[in-house]
Formats: structure tokens, sequence, C-alpha cells
């Protein structure tokens, strides 16, 4: 009898899972069968995600559909704790086959000059320095183990960058140089990696409803502009991420590296 399910028994890690896009993806991972490491500063979902309080942390959400899950709290912006995650991991459940770089924050809406350098470098430390510490461990992790095919499939990275990993926008300079840098370390680890049988792909949301963009989106007329540059005539859904994030996961991405998936209803083709 055959399975259905696209990433029965791997292992994944899922950076910034205990709300928004992180835990939409770690549900989806559980659902298709992949055990599922939630890894974030608290297992608590933001307070701005309503929702998603009531329900509660997602390791819980997912144990409780009977999936399999642990938290473990990590900054991605310390070298040390993506070390001790992925040590905990590889105890745990022997070995690593999926890494999802997802933690992100946002930055004020203002103008360069405005920018302050401390929400520079905090915006750059988590969305940059943390997508590159995920690559560089969960790789060094994947290197040990034996391929799991015969595609020569070792690893899969996932990074979650954004369309302004591809296009700018005015006002949201730390977050539109840090989601290049996100390109380019997506572009660097998929040449370096590719050798060795580890995929490096990104997905490329546009607005999506979370609590990362709770506050913006509040203002009536700036998320009624942001809607009409989206042909589709909606912002993003979480659920318009996580096929894509599997995707990316699976068999299926057997010839995918260094490749940007772009999920924005049709914003940045205009
Ligand atoms: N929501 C959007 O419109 C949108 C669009 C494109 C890309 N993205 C990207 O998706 C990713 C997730 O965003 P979201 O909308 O789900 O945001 P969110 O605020 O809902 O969730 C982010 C999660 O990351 C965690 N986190 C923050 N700093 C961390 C750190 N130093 N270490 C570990 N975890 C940390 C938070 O605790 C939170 O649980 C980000 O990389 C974001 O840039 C979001």
């Amino acid at each position: 009898m055959t399975n259905d399910k696209r990433l029965l028994n791997r292992v994944a890690i899922v950076t910034g899972a205990s709300s928004g896009v992180g835990r939409s993806i770690s549900l989806a991972y559980s659902y298709q069968g992949a055990k599922v490491v939630c890894a974030d500063l608290r297992p608590e979902p933001r307070a701005e995600a309503a929702g998603e309080v009531e329900e509660g942390p997602t390791h819980e959400v997912i144990t409780k559909k009977g999936g399999e899950a642990i938290f473990v709290r990590c900054d991605v912006t310390k070298s040390a704790d993506i070390q001790s995650l992925i040590k905990e991991v590889v105890a745990k459940f022997g070995r690593l086959d999926i890494m999802v770089n997802n933690a992100g924050v946002a930055c004020p809406l203002v103008p360069v000059n405005d920018t302050s350098d401390d929400d520079f470098d905090h915006v750059m430390s988590i969305n940059c320095r943390g997508v590159f510490l995920g690559c560089k461990y969960a790789s060094q992790q994947m290197l040990t183990q034996e391929k799991l095919n015969e595609n020569g499939d070792r690893g899969w990275i996932v990074n979650v960058a954004s369309t302004f990993a591809l296009i700018g926008m005015g006002n949201i300079l730390p977050y539109v140089t840090s989601k290049h840098a996100v390109a380019g370390i997506t572009k660097v680890a998929a040449l370096d990696l590719a050798p060795h049988g580890i995929h490096v792909n990104a997905i490329c949301p546009s607005w999506t409803e979370t609590a990362l963009v709770s506050a913006p989106l509040q203002s009536e007329p700036l998320k009624q502009l942001l809607t009409s540059m989206h042909p589709w005539g909606r912002l993003g859904k979480l659920t318009d991420l996580s096929g894509a994030a599997v995707l990316l996961a699976s068999d299926d991405a057997a010839f995918m590296t260094g490749a940007f998936l772009v999920i924005d209803g049709g914003s940045i083709v205009q």
C-alpha cells in the first residue's frame, strides 16, 4: 500500500513557528507526516494573532491532532541557540531533513533619512543573520547524513523571503534590505550545497494577514491601497503559502534549488 503523505517521517525544524507563517507551515508539514520541531522565542503565539492565541502553542495543536511535534526555545540571531537546537533535534529524532528559516520581523514605516540605526541592526540580525545561521548549521548536520533516495537528496532548506527579496518599496529599508539578503543567501547556499544533495529554495509571499503586519493593516485606507496592488483582488492568506512550503520540502522538488516561489496574487508582475 502506498502512503500519500508527502513528508512522511521527515524531521523538520521551523523557526518562528509560534505564529503566522511558521505556524501554518508547521501544521501543513505535520499534516503531511513530518515530525515538526517548533522553534521560537516562546511557545505562545503573538498576542496580535487572536485566533492563534485561543488555539494555544503550535506544537500542542499538532499533538492534539495526532501529529508529532516539540517546542524548542531558540533565538535565531544566536549561533549557540541554533547549534543547540540542531543538537537537540538530532538527539531526539536522529536526523534533520528539513530546515525552514522563517522567523522574521518588520520595521517602522519611515523613509531612509528617518530609519534608526538600531531598527536596521535589529531587522538584519533576525531576517538576515538568522537565515544565514539556519542555513549554515542545518547544512552542517545534513552533510553528515546518508542520502535519502535515488535522487540523491540529503536535505531541504526553505527560506521564507518575501516579494521584497525581488522588488523594493519605499519606507521599509531595513526589511527590503534584509529580504534581498535572504535572496543572496538562498542563491549562494544553493550553489554550495547542490553537489551534496541539499536543496535550498525560498518562498516569496506578498502582504499576508498575520501579526507581523497587523499594525499597518489597521489603517483601512492603507489596507485598501495594498489590496488594490494585488490583481487577484485580495491580500494573502496563510493557507496560500503552506502548499508551496510543502512542495519545496518534498521529493517533488527533485530538480529545484536556488528557486524563488512567488506567492503574491500577481502583484509583482505588473
Ligand atoms: N505577513 C506578511 O505579510 C509576510 C509577507 C512576506 C514574508 N513574510 C515573512 O514570513 C516570516 C514570518 O512572518 P509572519 O508574518 O508569520 O510574522 P509573525 O510576527 O506572525 O510571526 C513571526 C514569528 O517569528 C518569531 N520570532 C521573531 N524573532 C525571533 C527570533 N529572534 N528568534 C526566533 N523566533 C523569532 C516570533 O516570535 C513569531 O512567532 C517572516 O520572515 C516574514 O518576513 C511575511
